[in-house]
């Protein structure tokens, strides 16, 4: 995909306020379009609000991709995976960033400000946003089932789990 076609929805919390405006800095210089969600100020905000906003405008297909930051990425992406269809991932490192594609075919990066340092969160974003989804079978039937777990909810899951093809 080409950098300048990638629109990217993001959004942070008061912790996360700072972090967000230079990985927003960042890829607005290579090219990305950035839809920032706020927040404006590092004022006290509470990270359902716009990690649920975030989430909803990657499900709904405005948006290619979700960045959200908080203090630790932590309520950031528990918020985002209960949206249907996000697939977020919490990153650390470069690794977890290129698997949480590559295996996860993630759609949504939730980063820890006071976790990370701003040089390694943008690194960690840089491989995450350029590292594509493997399309290997099992990758494409575990990310299926992701889907079904969504669709039927824990109580059918055992009865189907096992028939997704
Ligand atoms: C805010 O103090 C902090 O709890 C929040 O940014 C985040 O780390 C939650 O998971």
């Amino acid at each position: 995909m080409l950098k300048g076609s990638v629109r990217i929805a993001i959004g942070s919390d008061h912790a996360g306020y700072e972090l967000k405006r230079y990985i927003i800095a960042k890829l607005r210089e290579e090219g990305y379009e950035c839809v920032d969600f706020g927040v404006d100020s590092r004022e006290n905000a509470d990270y359902p609000d716009v990690s649920y906003e975030v989430a909803l405008a990657v499900a709904r297909g405005n948006c290619d991709f979700g960045i959200l930051i908080c203090g630790t990425g932590i309520g950031s992406s528990i918020v985002a995976n209960k949206v249907c269809g996000v697939r977020c991932s919490l990153c650390l490192n470069e690794y977890m960033a290129a698997m949480a594609r590559a295996h996860n075919d993630a759609n949504v990066l939730a980063l820890g400000a006071r976790v990370l340092g701003n040089e390694l969160a943008w690194n960690i974003t840089k491989t995450w946003l350029t590292t594509p989804f493997s399309n290997e079978e099992r990758h494409v039937r575990r990310v299926r089932k992701i889907s079904l777990i969504e669709r039927v909810g824990k109580g059918c899951l055992t009865a189907c789990i096992n028939k997704v093809e």
